[in-house]
């Protein structure tokens, strides 16, 4: 029986990851969205990628682990039914006033899920008894804390102390993707917030904006990503904002060289020092922590009034249709035009570059394979059940006793 629910939830997330439904009134009817495409998660004709067996071996690995508690597809359809909703719904109105609240809430997730897993503890604020990953170094000007905590306070006068800001945090993600002109997926919901925040691991774990090919592999490799996966998720680098001092390095002090690094082209690069110019602040090489007064400036384009806290705009020109999430990034990686070296790594070797090269041609299968990604990371170490706990306010643990 167990395993009949089994397939029959797998069925349905594929199903699902094909066709974005929405429930209107009661019938179910293909949803029209706007900005952005939407685009079903297509299969290529042959894939070494075997998604129902990927999903299968995902969800065996959690029934096994908790039994009884995993996440549920549609996990507060009884709790709090209008839960999804008001997600959705929250980040489409936020997005409409602040386009960049997007890429905002897609780094944040990816910040939360790679450190100890998507439990929400990066949305945690530091007390007297935690220090905050918000506070690691490498948080590197995070943004849209604030968004998150305005929809689960509507969610917390809906259904007080129900939903997790774990699950809020995927739900936005997914929608911010869908926003930004990504593709759909679909996400089981029950995740737990933890109780504490991993600051160490957080410094420690994620890489730098100067990591070499090997760290990036070694530290996705650690949480079960392979090449492909890996590569696919650096798609998410064609939306929001770079600021110059993580890559500022490339253009004048090169590992310390006093040149610039030989694998950026040379036009991008002068292109690039006049919106980046020199600062002794650059980031000294092996670090790759740059300075952390990083100011939480606008997006839009270029601004490099005061030195290098200058932002370059991930999305380039936005020149238009579906390319611009994630192929056109793959084509300029191509060029040698990757902003930060750990994006230009990429090339760095053929069992990642094939994948490069793949996706700059390939917009479906690029975006197929993000989907597929994404889910995965917003699965990656949740905790459900007895475990965690549901926050009030998601940047405090609740009180003990
Ligand atoms: C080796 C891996 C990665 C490194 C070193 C890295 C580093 C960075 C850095 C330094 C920025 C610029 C932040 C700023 O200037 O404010 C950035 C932005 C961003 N990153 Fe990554 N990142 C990595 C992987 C990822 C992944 C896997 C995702 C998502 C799936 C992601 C999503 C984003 C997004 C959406 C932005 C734009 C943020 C905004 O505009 O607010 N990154 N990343
Ligand atoms: C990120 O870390 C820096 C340095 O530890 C800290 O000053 C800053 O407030 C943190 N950013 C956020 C958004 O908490
Ligand atoms: C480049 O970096 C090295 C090592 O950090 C430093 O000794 C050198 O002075 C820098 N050169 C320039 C031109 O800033
Ligand atoms: C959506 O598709 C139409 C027709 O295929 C295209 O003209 C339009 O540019 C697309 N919009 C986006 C945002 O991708």
């Amino acid at each position: 029986m167990r395993f009949l629910i089994a397939c029959f939830v797998i069925a349905l997330s594929v199903y699902f990851a094909f066709h974005r439904l929405e429930y209107d009134n009661g019938f179910i009817r293909f949803a029209k969205r706007s900005p952005g495409n939407r685009t079903a998660v297509k299969a290529p004709e042959k894939s070494p990628f075997e998604e129902d067996d990927l999903m299968m071996s995902w969800y065996m690995e959690d029934s096994d682990r908790h039994q009884s508690y995993s996440l549920h597809y549609d996990y507060y359809q009884d709790s709090c039914p209008t839960a999804e909703r008001i997600i959705t719904k929250g980040v489409r109105e936020l997005y409409d006033a602040k386009p960049s609240v997007a890429p905002s809430l897609i780094r944040l997730l990816f910040h939360d899920c790679f450190i100890e897993g998507c439990d929400a503890s990066v949305l945690l604020d530091a007390d007297e008894s935690l220090t905050s990953e918000k506070e690691a170094s490498p948080n590197q000007s995070l943004k849209g804390f604030d968004v998150i905590e305005s929809i689960k306070s509507e969610l917390e006068n809906v259904c007080p102390g129900v939903v997790s800001c774990a699950d809020v945090l995927v739900l936005a993600a997914r929608e911010a993707i869908l926003m930004a002109g990504g593709p759909f997926y679909p996400l089981e919901t029950g995740r737990r917030d933890s109780a504490v925040a991993f600051k160490e691991i957080a410094e420690r774990e994620l890489p730098s904006p100067q990591a070499t090919i090997s760290v990036i592999l070694a530290r996705f490799g650690t949480r079960g990503f392979n090449e492909r996966e890996t590569v696919s998720l650096f798609g998410a680098h064609s939306i929001g904002v770079t600021h110059c001092t993580f890559f500022e390095d490339r253009l004048y002090n090169f590992s310390g060289t006093g040149k610039p690094d030989p694998e950026l082209d040379t036009g991008f690069k002068q292109e690039l020092k006049t919106k980046c110019p020199f600062s002794a602040s650059a980031p000294s090489p092996g670090t790759g922590i740059g300075p952390s007064t990083i100011p939480a400036s606008d997006y839009g384009g270029v601004s490099s009034a005061g030195g290098n806290d200058g932002a370059i705009d991930l999305s380039y020109n936005n020149e238009g249709g579906e390319e611009n999430f994630g192929t056109r990034y793959y084509r300029r990686l191509m060029q040698k035009k990757g902003l930060m070296y750990a994006d230009q790594q990429l090339t760095g070797r053929e069992e990642t570059e094939m994948w490069v090269r793949a996706y700059a041609s390939d917009t479906q299968l690029f975006r197929r394979d993000f989907a597929m990604s994404m889910m995965k990371l917003s699965n990656y170490h949740v905790l459900t059940g007895p475990l965690g706990q549901v926050r009030t306010t998601c940047s405090k643990v609740l009180p003990k006793n």
